[in-house]
């Protein structure tokens, strides 16, 4: 899957230093619900094990080769966000750097449009951390509407719990 900019791909071992580089970064994933990488070693240890699935995509930019972010959608089950049975649950990230730029935009796109093409999947749930709001802003660029919100123990990783304004995107 692809636009001008951006190359949607399996995660490659070689993509461990630039994962590292940008998921160590204190402002990513506590952002999405998980501590910042702390080695390169623990990158390629994410990269083997909780990217090593069929959908779960690095965001490449075309224009350097390297994986600025990732995309992708997974079971539900035993999340903390109300799902329908059998309901994949979307979540990605943007490196710093490249925030603002329309890239996730671009790349939830993306992946709306493979839901519409190459599966049957009639919905995706999703949900952000609402003091989060650019996460919610990309949803809603891409079909998502609010459903309500929830809460998420966050403590492991923040100290505290934060509630999550969840949404959802239908097929239509
Ligand atoms: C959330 C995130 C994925 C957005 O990626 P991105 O490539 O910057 O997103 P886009 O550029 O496509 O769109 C961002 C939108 O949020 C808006 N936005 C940015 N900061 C905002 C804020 N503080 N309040 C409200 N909207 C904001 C932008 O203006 C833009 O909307 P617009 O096109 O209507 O102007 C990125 O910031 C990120 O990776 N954050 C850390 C991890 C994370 O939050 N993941 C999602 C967990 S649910």
């Amino acid at each position: 899957m692809e636009t001008e900019r951006i190359l949607l791909r399996p995660w490659r071992d070689d993509d461990a230093t630039a994962l590292f580089k940008y998921a160590s970064d204190p402002d990513v994933g506590p952002r999405a619900g998980w501590p910042p990488h702390k080695s390169v070693e623990e990158s390629l240890e994410i990269i083997h094990t909780v990217f090593h699935s069929d959908t779960t995509w690095a965001i490449e930019l075309k224009a350097t080769g390297e994986a600025i972010g990732c995309i992708g959608y997974l079971s539900s089950n035993g999340c903390p966000i109300p799902a329908r049975e059998g309901e994949p649950l979307v979540g990605y990230w943007i490196a710093k750097p490249y925030w603002d730029q329309g890239i996730c935009t671009e790349a939830l796109r993306l992946v709306t449009e493979h839901i519409l093409t190459a599966t049957n999947i009639p919905s995706l749930i999703s949900g952000h951390f609402v003091e989060n709001p650019a996460s919610g802003r990309v949803m809603e660029k891409c079909g998502f509407m609010a459903t309500g919100e929830t809460y998420f123990d966050a403590t492991q990783y923040q100290g505290e719990g934060k509630p999550i304004r969840v949404l959802r995107w239908e097929r239509r």
